[in-house]
């Protein structure tokens, strides 16, 4: 930080104000009143900085119409505006990517789930493994899969029109366009020959939040990020059931779908994978609290032919 906004009183006032009033989500722990207030006058400076680009930015004075352009984000923030909404950038897994209404704000804890897929695509030694992510939002898992494996032939999809306009900017602004993005109903954009039998790895993080549920969260999640991408029907796990009858004719024998479950959800989930013949070996993984956020699912067809 450097002296001369340090020396500024409203920057003084602002931190104190965001100290009192601010409401930090548990899903955004990287969210600090100073990180906010910093990021903000970033902003105001006229540059847009993810959280993780704050240790290298000092600063600068402000001009009158910077100070009033910053008063006015501070409140936007205040009254419920995701940060990353305003700065137009998140991080996700050590990299920026960028963010708006369009699709969800990628999440701290989704990483694990990007973290499971790189570990398990790497472990199955295929050079150019086949992959795709449905529900991809923002199209952060495939990009960060696709940023780890060079070699790998990734694939994304949402429903929303918008989310896969922002995925694809995404690709562009990370020049990782070699990754595709198409428009559809879960796996449908995907059942064609190219890839039914022949997917190495289905990923997703889908909607699982329970439709009584969805009207409760908080205003920053429910006024600002679309609804499409909580909503998983009255149980919460509509989606899932459905990719879990869907993605054994796309994947190859030995392929593995691999998706994140709410709080709660993971261990009835691996019961009913586990009870069905087409997965072979089902893996959870809990999170540093003891849930299980994530399920790994291999994937063999009973009779040593694919389901399709
Ligand atoms: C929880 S968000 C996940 C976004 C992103 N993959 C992430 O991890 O940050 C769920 C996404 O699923 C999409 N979605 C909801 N229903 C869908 C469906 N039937 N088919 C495809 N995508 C769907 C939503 O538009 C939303 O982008």
């Amino acid at each position: 930080m450097s002296d001369t906004a340090e020396l500024q009183p409203q920057f003084d006032a602002l931190l104190a104000r965001l100290e009192a009033e601010l409401e930090i989500l548990p899903d955004k722990p990287d969210e600090t009143p100073r990180s906010t207030l910093l990021c903000l006058w970033a902003l105001a400076e006229g540059r847009r900085l993810a959280l993780s680009e704050l240790p290298s930015y000092a600063p600068g004075a402000l001009s009158t119409d910077q100070s009033a352009r910053l008063e006015t984000l501070v409140s936007q923030r205040l009254e419920g505006t995701p940060l990353a909404h305003l700065t137009g950038r998140q991080d996700f897994l050590g990299e920026v990517l960028l963010a708006s209404p369009a699709a969800l704000v990628p999440r701290r804890e989704t990483e694990q789930l990007a973290r499971t897929t790189i570990d398990r695509l790497r472990s199955i030694g295929e050079a150019s493994p086949l992959v795709i992510d449905v529900c991809t939002g923002a199209g952060n898992i495939a990009l960060a899969m696709a940023g780890a494996l060079p070699e790998a032939r990734v694939f994304g999809a949402d429903l929303s029109e918008d989310a896969v306009d922002l995925a694809r900017e995404n690709a562009r602004f990370l020049d990782r366009e070699r990754v595709e993005f198409r428009c559809g109903d879960l796996l449908a954009p995907f059942e064609t020959g190219e890839f039914l039998g022949r997917v190495d790895m289905i990923t997703c993080n889908p909607p699982y939040i329970s439709s009584g549920r969805v009207e409760q969260m908080p205003g920053e999640i429910s006024r600002h990020e679309p609804r499409l991408a909580f909503d998983g029907g009255p149980f919460g796990v509509g989606i899932i059931r459905k990719l879990f009858s869907s993605a054994p004719a796309l994947l190859r024998p030995g392929g593995w779908l691999v998706l994140e479950v709410g709080l709660g959800q993971g261990p009835g989930l691996a019961r009913s994978l586990a009870g069905q013949p087409a997965w072979s070996e089902v893996l959870q993984h809990a999170d540093k609290r003891g849930e299980i956020r994530v399920i790994e699912a291999r994937f063999e067809p009973p009779h040593g032919g694919t389901d399709s």
